[in-house]
């Protein structure tokens, strides 16, 4: 069990753009374990490996279905739009009404090394495209409407006091 220090915004890693495995070696492994503990011991739903400071395009997401490991995830169809809250665990789960396409169809790789085509809809799809978005350096607080913005922004700022973190 290896439950590691969550990267809150402000944290330039989570601005950076996470590379290829090219390789699902036992670091890959471990980085999904790690990856499930963190996620897991935060209650969240999701969780990229950026935000534990590793620039994998790795991530792991449990919406109360079983763990779904994603290992170079690419979306590959979109449909439809729709606009719900959602939090990010890099924002002490602090939430936004966020748009994104109601139906995803992704290529990920299994831990096998095969490709495998995942079809979602609903909480699964928003919650890939969340951490997907997370890989390539996007946060949900650039989907969000600017006064939705600004109220994260002074939130957080609380947040990051009483965690004793610096302001940004
Ligand atoms: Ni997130």
């Amino acid at each position: 069990m290896a439950i590691k220090k969550i990267r809150i915004f402000g944290d330039p890693v989570l601005r950076e753009k996470a590379s290829e495995v090219k390789k699902i070696d036992d670091k890959i492994v471990n980085l999904i374990n790690d990856l499930t503990d963190t996620m897991r011991n935060a209650k969240g739903a999701g969780l990229a490996a950026n935000q534990i400071g590793v620039l994998k395009r790795v991530a792991v997401i449990d919406i109360g279905e079983g763990l779904i490991k994603l290992i170079n995830p690419k979306i590959i169809k979109k449909n439809g739009e729709i606009e719900e809250i959602e939090g990010c665990l890099s924002f002490y789960s602090l939430n936004s009404p966020i748009n994104r396409a109601e139906k995803v169809t992704i290529i990920t790789k299994n831990l096998e090394g095969e490709e495998v085509k995942i079809e979602a809809e609903g909480l699964l799809a928003r919650a890939i495209q969340h951490e997907i978005d997370h890989l390539n350096g996007i946060l949900i607080i650039d989907n969000a409407l600017d006064e939705e913005k600004r109220k994260m922004v002074m939130e957080l700022n609380k947040l990051k006091v009483q965690n004793g973190e610096e302001k940004f």
